[in-house]
Order: structure tokens, then C-alpha cells, then sequence
């Protein structure tokens, strides 16, 4: 009997039999058949090419030698829990797997499963989509993207380097004086000299100390890196920020205040792309109030709702124009005349990533809030 499935009615048993084969045979993916115990029945051409098995070498063996562990000492027992539950796991579903070919290595690959039955016995059809183009096409995005982060983060500090200079300069100066003094108290001589000497030895250690932890930062910040999301402090996360992100804003005549709430849980996060975005929201707010007689940055940290913390930068500037408000974050929008126009959209870019939100307000004074939230982690989770 011709299967009803084909409208060619015109064609005999024996066609039917080469018309299977070579659907089977011609078919793109691997398709692979087991019986009932895990058992492998057919294995067509392309799954040959995947694995690098040859049918003779896998037909009768069990289907969990395709498998990587740990997913091969259990797939029997995946199996027979189907048998027993009935419980669909992965039969009509589909899912990304592992596979493992002949030579050991891995890759990934989208697998199918139908059951069916032949002669009473039940059988399970595998379809298998290898991924490795795919994932190898992401990975490559991902590169990119940090190397478009890190790019952005050095352009963030090469903008940020006379005041960073100075910075650094401050503790430098500081430890001259401090050993200028130590040495002019030895040669006074005296009773207390020593103890006076210490005391300037001990400074310039601190001012020294000072000095290597902004260049720790500062390398920590502009250094290049794969992504690295940990279960982090915000409000330390934050302060670092301002150490980068503000520097120099004081002596601009900027009051930079920060309200840094005590009751935060960690999040899990990127820590240098969060500062990242700090940063770049603080650089805005300094750039905004260039034009502005008062000039206020407040930075505050808090959980308003159980699920979420939320930061804010409130400059007290001209706020946003209202020409470009619309397409804040979109990329190339700016109104500066050296500006990228990139920040606000990597903001969003990552804050995203991490499964927050960001967005702008209009204080009630005037000036402009940003803003963003990120989930809490549940403890089990973390
Ligand atoms: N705090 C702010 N106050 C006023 N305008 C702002 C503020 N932050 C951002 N903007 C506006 O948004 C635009 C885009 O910002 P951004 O994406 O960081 O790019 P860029 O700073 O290179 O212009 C800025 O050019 C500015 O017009
Ligand atoms: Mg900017």
C-alpha cells in the first residue's frame, strides 16, 4: 500500500523503499533512529559526516556513545524514565545538546525527537542541526562587543587623562614634601627628631598607598577582558566609579554628594562594565554643567521595591534638549561637538544585558536623572 503522505500514488513498494532512502540519505541533518533500549537502528549520511562513525561501527550500540558526559551515563536512564512516566522532557520538544563525535572533540547541535512505532515497536527519531556555525558567529559578536566596550573605556579615560594627571600628582607632591621634611628634621638633630621622621615616613607610605590605588583602578578599569559577572557589593562598585568618573569634578567647582543606601543586597554583575556605565552617565553630568552656575551631582543608591536596586546620577545642569530626548539612546546622538553620542546607548546596552532597565527623568528643579534598576538575585540562585 502506497503511504497516503505521498500525492504520486503511481509508485510501487520498491520506489517507495529508494524514495525513503534517499529523502533519509539526502536529508542535510543527521538523522538517527533507536529502538525502545537506546539502540541505534538507522544512521544516515549526514550523521556520518557529523560524528565520524561509520553505520557498521554504531548500528545495535547504544546512542549514548554520541553523548558527552555527564549526559551519557545517564541517557539510559532518561530513557527508561520515559517508558515509565511518560514524562516529555525532550520527545516533541526539541533542545540545544552536546554532541560527541568519533575523535572525542564536541559541538553543539540542535536536537529533535519524534517517536513513532514499526511492527508494534516503539521507536525514536533523532533529527540533529549542528550549531557550530552559529555559535561560532556569536561568539564572534561577542568578541566584538568587548572589544567595542573596551574601546569606549579607553576613549572614556583618554578624555578623563589631565585630570587624572593631576590626581596623581596630588599624592606624588605630597610624599615629596613629607621626605623633604623627614630629612630636614634629621639634620636639625634633636631629641624628637626620630619620632618626628616616622611620622613623615608614615604619610608618604599612605600618599604612595593613594597614588597606586588610582592607578590600580584606573588599570583594572582600561584593561581588556572577557565579560565576568560576580556576586558584587553595588555601593563599593559605585564608589570606585565616582573615583574615576568624577575625578577632577571638585575642582571644577562641582558639589558632588552621594546618598548610598546600607541595606543592599549583592548583585550579580559585570563589575567594570557597571562602572562603565557610572561612568559614562557621570562624564555627561560633569560635560551638562560645564554651562550651569550651580553645580551639583548627586549620586544615590537604593532598593525600592524587594526585587530590584536602583542607581541614579542627578546633575543639576540645562537638562536634556528636548530635540534629542526621544533619541538619547540611539547611537551617534549628541549635541557636543566631540561627542560620540555612544554612551548612553552602551548604558543601555549593558545595563540591559544584566536585566535592568534605564531611563531619564526631569527633576522637579530642573537638571536631568538618570537612572537604572537591576534584579535582585535570589539567594538560592546565587
Ligand atoms: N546629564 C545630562 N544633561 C543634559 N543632557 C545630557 C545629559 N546626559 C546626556 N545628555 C544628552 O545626551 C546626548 C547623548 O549622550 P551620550 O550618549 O553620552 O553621547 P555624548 O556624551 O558623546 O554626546 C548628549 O550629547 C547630550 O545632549
Ligand atoms: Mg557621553
Amino acid at each position: 500500500m502506497p503511504s497516503p503522505d505521498l500525492v504520486s500514488t503511481s509508485l510501487s513498494e520498491a520506489d517507495h523503499e529508494v524514495l525513503f532512502r534517499t529523502v533519509i540519505n539526502t536529508a542535510v541533518d543527521g538523522i538517527i533512529v533507536i529502538d525502545e533500549a537506546g539502540r541505534m537502528l538507522l544512521f544516515n549520511r549526514a550523521a556520518e559526516n557529523l560524528f565520524g562513525y561509520t553505520p557498521p561501527e554504531v548500528l545495535g550500540r547504544n546512542v549514548d556513545m554520541l553523548m558527552p558526559e555527564p549526559y551519557r551515563s545517564r541517557h539510559d536512564s532518561f530513557l527508561q524514565r520515559y517508558m515509565t512516566t511518560g514524562e516529555k522532557r525532550i520527545i516533541g520538544i526539541g533542545r540545544e545538546v552536546t554532541a560527541q563525535r568519533k575523535d572525542g572533540s564536541t559541538f553543539p547541535m540542535y536536537l529533535s525527537v519524534g517517536e513513532g512505532r514499526v511492527r508494534g515497536m516503539r521507536v525514536f527519531l533523532g533529527i540533529i542541526h549542528d550549531l557550530t556555525d552559529r555559535t561560532s558567529r556569536e561568539r564572534d559578536f561577542q568578541e566584538l562587543q568587548n572589544e567595542l566596550l573596551h574601546a569606549l573605556r579607553l576613549t572614556a579615560m583618554g578624555q578623563l587623562t589631565s585630570a587624572l594627571a593631576h590626581e596623581l600628582n596630588q599624592p606624588l607632591t605630597a610624599v615629596m614634601n613629607y621626605l623633604n621634611a623627614a630629612r630636614r628634621t634629621l639634620d636639625a638633630g634633636g631629641e624628637q627628631a626620630i619620632g618626628r621622621v616616622r611620622e613623615f615616613m608614615d604619610k608618604a607610605v599612605s600618599q604612595t598607598q593613594r597614588a597606586g590605588q588610582i592607578i590600580r583602578r584606573l588599570r583594572n578599569f582600561i584593561e581588556k577582558r572577557d565579560s565576568d559577572r560576580q556576586l558584587e557589593d553595588l555601593n563599593s562598585c559605585v564608589e570606585e566609579a565616582i573615583a574615576l568618573g568624577l575625578v577632577g569634578a571638585p575642582d571644577r567647582d562641582v558639589r558632588i554628594t552621594t546618598e548610598l543606601a546600607n541595606d543592599l543586597p549583592p548583585v550579580m554583575i559585570d563589575r567594570i562594565q557597571l562602572q562603565q556605565v557610572m561612568i559614562n552617565l557621570m562624564r555627561n553630568a560633569v560635560e551638562a554643567l560645564e554651562s550651569a552656575t550651580e553645580r551639583k551631582i548627586l549620586i544615590r543608591t537604593q532598593r525600592p521595591a524587594p526585587d530590584f536596586v536602583q542607581v541614579s546620577v542627578t546633575d543639576s545642569g540645562p537638562g536634556i534638549p528636548p530635540d534629542i530626548v526621544s533619541n538619547l539612546f540611539i547611537p551617534f546622538s549628541t549635541t557636543k561637538a566631540k561627542g560620540l553620542g555612544m554612551g548612553l546607548t552602551i548604558c543601555k546596552a549593558i545595563i540591559e544585558a544584566h536585566n535592568g532597565r534605564i531611563w531619564v527623568a526631569a527633576p522637579k528643579g530642573g537638571g536631568a536623572e538618570f537612572a537604572f534598576r537591576l534584579p535582585v538575585v535570589e539567594e538560592t540562585q546565587a
